[in-house]
């Protein structure tokens, strides 16, 4: 059968509530639980934003300080490990486990804890927005990294070209475009050293757990606020 607004009718199961032609399973008609015990809820009288009053904002913005400094690496953390089990397209090793050898090479090379965690999420975005996924990595840190490291989050993708020497669409153009950048020379090394090589499979990685604490520990840092990047 063929709705009204053109989609199928979906199969409905024994119990199944409908309401207007909408499958619902009485679960996605009540409150979220919260995260704190503590903490209250606007209430479900006020049904848009514009009928909240100052309290309820002093409310939700305390609450979300707290809910962010509990929850916000540990989501960072769990996208990351969402693609630990996702098959390789051709290379040895997938893209979590690139991110993991990234990240432990970085970290036995002696740098900062700052360019590890960047090191581990470079490539966190590659698989679901491949072709701007520095701009992705680097957007994710933003609030918490130094401009130096932003850059090189944001434009590690360009770089990569340079040691794909025999790849039969290479093309520079865009690199050139940003030498003579101040951190051109960082992003070059760092591309040299830590990800055009993470590719092996038989590299003594560490795994995620040895990298969250330093994780916590940059997402713990006086965010830098909204930035808007035109
Ligand atoms: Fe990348
Ligand atoms: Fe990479």
């Amino acid at each position: 059968m063929i709705m009204g607004n053109g989609y199928p009718a979906p199969a409905l199961g024994n119990g199944e509530k409908i309401q207007d032609g909408l499958p619902g399973d009485g679960k996605l008609n009540q409150p979220t639980p919260m995260a704190s015990p503590g903490w209250h809820q606007v209430e479900e009288a006020k049904p848009t934003m514009e009928d909240f009053t100052a309290e309820d904002w002093t409310l939700l913005s305390r609450q979300k300080k707290d809910f962010y400094s509990e929850h916000q690496a540990e989501q960072a953390l769990g996208f990351l490990r969402t693609q630990e089990h996702v098959e390789s397209f051709g290379y040895q090793v997938n893209n979590y486990r690139h991110c993991l050898q990234s990240a432990t090479m970085a970290y036995r090379d002696g740098c900062d804890e700052e360019l590890v965690v960047c090191t581990l999420f470079h490539d966190v975005g590659y698989l679901i927005s491949p072709d701007n996924h520095g701009e992705f990595a680097a957007t994710l840190l933003a609030n918490y990294i130094s401009n130096k490291n932003y850059w090189l989050l944001k434009h590690h993708q360009y770089f990569l070209d340079v040691h794909a020497r025999n790849h039969p669409d290479l093309d520079t153009a865009e690199l050139e475009k940003f030498r003579g950048n101040p951190f051109f020379e960082h992003t070059a090394e760092w591309v040299r050293r830590y990800d055009q090589n993470s590719i092996q499979s038989s590299y003594d990685t560490a795994p995620l757990e040895f990298f969250e604490p330093m994780v916590k520990k940059l997402f713990s840092r006086p965010s830098k606020g909204k930035i808007l990047n035109s």
